[in-house]
């Protein structure tokens, strides 16, 4: 079984991945990670040296060379994976176990505002322009990130508890 979960960016993706993935007893393979393996560069230095869409076009080839393993496994996207490339068509060609966390507004900005640096594209983002900014963000990825069969309102609720709605629509 081939499970993938999607979200905006610090939605909690990878935590819940690792726990998940311990429970089930399958591997998890974060898509950012694999990317920074396979180009030998931080995420950050492929968006400075050669840009998003470079780094679009390898997030989109790397995304099918894993789904083409067929592997079952648990798989973290980065949070704009499901909006380019067609990506969410690719994905749901291998697998309807996709799961959106959803987090809200005020979350996502508590969670980012302090590791702004590392996530290039709210690195130049002053905090006070950060809501606007998410806020518009996110609207134009609803349509991508409600393709998900499944999705899980993360507010409020420790990583066991995700882990724990998961494993209840998977059965
Ligand atoms: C991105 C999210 C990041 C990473 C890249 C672009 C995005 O992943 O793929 O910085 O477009 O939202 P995380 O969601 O894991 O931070």
């Amino acid at each position: 079984m081939t499970i993938l979960l999607l979200g905006y960016m610090a939605s909690g993706k990878s935590s819940v991945s690792k726990l998940l993935g311990k429970e089930l007893g399958l591997s998890v393979l974060d898509l950012d990670d694999y990317i920074e393996r396979k180009e030998e560069k931080t995420i950050r230095e492929i968006f400075e040296t050669k840009g998003e869409i470079y780094f679009r076009t390898k997030e989109h080839a790397y995304l099918k060379e894993i789904l083409e393993t067929k592997e079952a496994m648990i798989i973290s996207l980065g949070g704009g994976t499901p909006c380019y490339a067609n990506n969410m068509n690719l994905i749901h060609e291998y697998t309807k176990h996709t799961f959106y966390l959803q987090t809200s507004i005020p979350e996502i900005i508590n969670r980012v505002k302090d590791e702004k640096a590392k996530r290039p594209l709210i690195s130049a983002i002053a905090d006070e322009d950060l809501p606007e900014f998410i806020g518009k963000h996110l609207f134009e990825r609803n349509a991508f990130y409600q393709q998900a069969t499944h999705r899980i309102l993360t507010d409020k609720k420790s990583v066991e508890e995700l882990v724990q709605e998961i494993e209840a629509l998977l059965n």
